[in-house]
């Protein structure tokens, strides 16, 4: 009898777990159906990537999501149960969110249209997933470049250096409005997405072959400085200007720059986070290279944040092994700098 009765309930789960699947496989499909833009490939390409490096290098990645779980929880623990809701912007796996905050409702932003699997998570029970381009921009950009004829790639890398001017004005377009928002390691991420597309369209548009873009990448990254300038510092200005849709507690995770070398000791402290000082990088054998690299297009984020007014109220910084690799033992380290930002909610 017992024995029925469990089989039956297994049954049934397996029932409901196969309709879910099917019901968000249906949701994924009408979504690149109805509003699917080739900049989607780039997002999904991401999300898996992220979820085997996550898998491969388990202990450096577990560090950098329990160091950027436990700030954005101390952070709201407090305000969590007294506002509607919490906005997560690049919110993707939640990986990096912690479990245990209590909010009527999560508001989850990501453009990637996998996410669509990811919930409702157990981290934020009551949540609804937006999947959208917090920078309103990559989608438009795109089309600007993908239509205009260029004869040569001096002229097309001439646009894409003006590009920003072009669609100021679209940055009014950001629509959420939240007392409590969270940006989850987005501030460098953005432009890598618009990176990769820039790159795909010059191959696409001028037929080079690999090694002829190779020969060209300097300048290409030279001119899309200052678009990806404009995303960071615009993402930004969004999150923590006075006149911002977004009041309250605004909390800002991501990368500062990018550390590459072998047998690397590298410490950090907390106080005086922007400055040089507070990181000290050391190789075991003094001729090793260190390789550094800026992640953020040269945003200068102590410089804005004393333009937009921002003395954030509580700030960490810590080392994030993203990867090693065993032939030459070469690893990859990120800066992450975590900021808490406050103005009276109202
Ligand atoms: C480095 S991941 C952060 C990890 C993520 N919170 C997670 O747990 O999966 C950055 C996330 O931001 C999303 N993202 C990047 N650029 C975006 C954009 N312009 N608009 C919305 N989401 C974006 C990516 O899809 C990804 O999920």
């Amino acid at each position: 009898m017992i024995t029925l009765a469990l089989s039956n309930i297994y049954r049934l789960l397996i029932i409901f777990t196969l309709v879910n699947l099917l019901r968000k496989i249906a949701q994924l499909l009408l979504y690149i159906i109805v509003w699917g833009k080739r900049s989607d490939v780039d997002f999904i390409k991401q999300s898996i990537g992220i979820f085997f490096r996550k898998k491969k290098y388990k202990s450096g990645w577990d560090t950098h999501l329990k160091n950027s779980s436990d700030f954005v929880y101390n952070n709201l623990i407090g305000a969590s149960r007294k506002y509607d809701a919490i906005t997560i912007l690049g919110s993707g796996r939640l990986y990096d969110f912690p479990t245990g905050l209590e909010c009527k409702n999560f508001i989850c932003v990501d453009r990637d249209p996998l996410s669509i699997f990811s919930y409702p998570n157990k981290k934020t029970k009551n949540s609804s997933l937006i999947l959208y381009d917090v920078s309103s921009l990559l989608d438009i950009w795109i089309v600007s470049l993908v239509q205009t004829n260029h004869s040569s790639i001096d002229d097309f890398l001439i646009h894409l250096k003006n590009i920003q001017i072009e669609h100021k004005l679209l940055s009014k377009n950001f629509c959420f409005k939240s007392k409590l928002t969270v940006s989850l390691n987005l501030i460098s991420q953005i432009p890598v997405y618009w990176q990769d597309q820039v790159f795909r369209i010059i191959e696409g548009k001028f037929g080079t072959t690999h090694s002829q873009v190779n020969d060209q990448t300097e300048s290409i990254i030279l001119s899309l400085y200052p678009s990806c300038q404009y995303l960071i510092e615009n993402h930004l200005k969004l999150l923590l200007n006075k006149n911002s849709n977004l009041k309250g507690i605004k909390i800002v995770i991501g990368d500062l720059s990018y550390i590459e070398g072998k047998n690397l000791n590298i410490s950090t402290s907390d106080k005086n986070i922007f400055d040089d000082s507070s990181i000290s990088i050391n190789a075991k054998s003094k001729n090793e290279k260190v390789f550094l690299q800026d992640a953020l297009f040269g945003v200068d984020i102590k410089k804005l944040l004393q333009t937009l007014n921002q003395k954030p109220r509580d700030t960490k910084q810590w080392i994030w092994k993203i990867s090693n690799s065993n032939e030459n033992k070469t690893s990859s380290y990120h800066r992450v700098i975590a900021l808490a930002c406050s103005e009276k909610a109202v």
